[in-house]
């Protein structure tokens, strides 16, 4: 789409910008390694909640030095709680880049803050127009959503077309006198007023232009192509030992919470197992073998992710010598000293809910 003069869209923006008072401790920083830290922290997640978790970091981690000198359990620890565990090894791994390849310096360019793991072109817009003032124009869903209304496009955000007419329309509308402040003013407009539901129409600047508006079709942009498909997954967890001490292991795959720990797991397909199940199953054999004893089951719990569902029970059994079953990757642990570990937040809630037991058997 072309758009010919493009300074009434930012003249717009920055004059509705200036009248809110949105104050953020990433907002208006300079230091590179702090604005990658909050955008990182800020993928997918809410400012309220990222909020806490940018103070913890840059409290903790002072400097690219400290996180990349950090032990990657410590990192993941601190992450905890923030979900898409991906976000926490890619920053880890690339504090370690940045220290090795660039002697600690972030590098400057576009182009090169693009290589980083876990930087993906938005972030690299971020960083570049926040931390160096370049005229990089960022591309989020909160862009998305306001010049999907504003223009009336309708080429989905999912689609390889989509992004490159998204794309070339937010690089012309880009204020190049300030692209950190206009970038800014973008993200919050999507955030506050431009909002996914009941987005603020009647006190917008925007209103004679937006062509949602004028069709009364606001809460049908952005439009996409696909619908999520989610799956579910029945994770049925052994809790071994007794009350003072459980086994638990780490994480390895390439799947979900990757390098988190957790239980022995047993997952199975279609529905949790049942107790005839979950007993006759041969993961089981060794620790019945060993006396262990089944003692009681949780209620089924639930987590959302984006694109999964985790439906789990917890299945408690007591065995006396626990370190004799123990197989080499599994660690022995004490209650008190579950603070240490980095767990889903599924887990997070069974250990912290002991009130909630279906059945005692
Ligand atoms: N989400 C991602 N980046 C952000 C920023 N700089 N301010 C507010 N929300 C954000």
């Amino acid at each position: 789409m072309a758009v010919k003069n493009t300074n009434w869209f930012s003249e717009i923006l920055l004059k509705w910008y200036a009248t809110q008072d949105r104050p953020m401790p990433w907002k208006g920083e300079k230091n590179p390694y702090r604005v990658w830290l909050s955008e990182i922290i800020l993928q997918q997640t809410q400012v309220a909640q990222g909020w806490t978790y940018y103070e913890k970091f840059c409290a903790q981690y002072p400097s690219v030095f400290e996180l990349a000198a950090a032990p990657e359990d410590e990192v993941l620890k601190l992450w905890e709680g923030l979900g898409y565990y991906s976000r926490a090894r890619n920053l880890h791994a690339t504090a370690k880049t940045i220290v090795s390849e660039y002697q600690g310096q972030f590098p400057s360019t576009y182009e090169e803050i693009l290589t980083l793991k876990g930087v993906g072109p938005y972030t690299a817009a971020a960083i570049s127009s926040f931390a160096f003032d370049l005229p990089r124009a960022v591309v989020d869903g909160n862009v998305y959503r306001v010049l999907s209304r504003l223009f009336g496009i309708t080429e989905p955000i999912d689609s390889g077309a989509g992004k490159k007419t998204f794309a070339t329309l937010a690089d012309q509308l880009l204020d190049r006198a300030d692209p950190a402040r206009y970038n800014q003013a973008i993200i919050d407009f999507g955030a506050t007023q431009c909002r996914p539901k009941l987005p603020l129409c009647d006190a917008c600047p925007f209103q004679h232009q937006c062509k949602a508006f004028a069709e009364q079709s606001v809460e049908h942009y952005p439009v996409k192509a696909k619908k999520l498909k989610k799956r579910t997954r029945y994770f049925n967890y052994i809790v071994l030992g007794p009350p003072q001490q459980f086994i638990i292991q780490q994480r390895v795959e390439k799947d979900i919470w990757q390098r988190l720990y957790e239980f022995p797991l047993i997952e199975s397909e279609g529905d949790l197992l049942s107790q005839e199940q979950l007993i006759a199953h041969p993961d089981l054999d060794d620790w019945l073998e060993a006396g262990a004893r089944f003692q009681r089951v949780s209620k089924p719990f639930q987590q959302q992710l984006t694109h999964q569902k985790i439906i789990a029970r917890f299945w408690e059994f007591h065995l006396s010598e626990l370190s004799k079953t123990q197989k080499s990757e599994q660690i022995l642990v004490d209650r008190q000293q579950r603070s240490k570990f980095a767990f889903p937040k599924i887990i997070d809630w069974y250990l912290q809910d002991k009130s909630l037991y279906l059945e005692l058997l």
